[in-house]
């Protein structure tokens, strides 16, 4: 079963519960909306530059003598983490995911892009295309789990995790897990979106299919999981497996949030895909599951981004 948002995180601010955010946060979720509303982004092409996400910083106040909390951006050990490109490491030199993500939404991270698509933390989203469009991560690698098409790569950290969770969910008697699309490069984004688009009409592909340059699959960091029995079902046929169930309790122990659950899609704009597993690494995984998010964008803080500008 999904895990319920905490009863202190309960009051809602939309469909998805999730924390409230703290001023600073919203302060930030204001810049970050005002510096792309202002973007010639969010007017033009997908090509463009995507800002930098707004860094807005607490300012202490002397009255409650509240104090502005330390640059953990400032800590060497972060920017060595940083700079050897250990993701897990950053979160970890933060204080761990939750303070992480406590960091980016209150303004106090600025050497964290949440648009940087070789990043544990990138999102990716209708409003935040990839940077650039035709971006292709390195250090891909097979997938090792039977696959039901010939898309069968990520990224070898998001494979070594969901090797280790498809073993564990085996273990538990829940069943094989397979796979179905890793890794889509632009192009291969080009024609999957194109066929959706030629068999449903552009407002049901736009539910379900990302367009070029806006899939998650393009990082390297998302795959689709099929239930396995003698032999693999397809995508639609994951919901309400035993597979799915467990993957939905039990994904964030290996790094994996569900992206597009069925509360999310008034921010998202997807329809539900408990098939779509996006790797963002044991620790902020944990924090995610913990907090009781069920979009990444509420995690960080970030605007609905429901529908494409254009
Ligand atoms: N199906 C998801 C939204 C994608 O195409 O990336
Ligand atoms: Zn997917």
């Amino acid at each position: 079963m999904l895990s319920l948002p905490h009863a202190q995180h309960a009051a809602p601010r939309s469909p998805i519960r999730g924390p409230a955010l703290p001023l600073g946060a919203a302060v930030t979720a204001i810049g970050i909306l005002l510096s792309i509303a202002s973007s010639p982004v969010a007017s033009s092409s997908e090509g463009a530059a995507m800002p930098e996400p707004v860094a807005v910083r607490q300012v202490p106040s002397v009255e409650d003598g509240a104090t502005t909390a330390a640059d953990p951006c400032a800590d060497p050990v972060v920017q060595q983490a940083m700079a050897n490109g250990d993701d897990a490491a950053t979160v970890a030199g933060f204080g761990g995911g939750a303070e992480f993500r406590a960091a980016v939404v209150t303004g106090n991270a600025p050497c964290i892009s949440l648009t940087d698509p070789a990043r544990l933390w990138v999102v990716v989203n209708k409003a935040l295309p990839l940077t650039p469009p035709d971006y292709a991560p390195t250090g891909l690698g097979p997938v090792p789990l039977q696959m039901t098409t010939p898309s069968g790569q990520v990224r070898s950290d998001v494979a070594a995790a969901v090797g280790r969770m498809a073993d564990a969910a085996a273990a538990a008697g829940v069943g094989r897990i397979g796979a179905n699309n890793g890794y889509r490069s632009y192009g291969l984004q080009v024609t999957t979106y194109d066929a959706h688009v030629r068999s449903q009409g552009q407002a049901e592909a736009d539910a379900g299919s990302a367009r070029p340059g806006h899939s998650e699959h393009q990082t390297g960091l998302a795959l689709d999981v099929v239930a396995c029995d003698a032999a693999c079902g397809g995508l639609d046929g994951f919901g309400g497996t035993g597979q799915s169930d467990w993957v939905a309790a039990h994904a964030w122990e290996f790094g994996f949030i569900v992206r597009y659950e069925d509360v999310g899609t008034p921010v998202t704009g997807y329809a539900p895909e408990p098939w779509h597993l996006r790797y963002v690494g044991v620790d902020l995984a944990a924090a995610y599951h913990a907090g009781g998010y069920h979009t990444l964008e509420e995690f960080f803080g970030l605007p609905a981004a429901p529908d494409y500008a254009h």
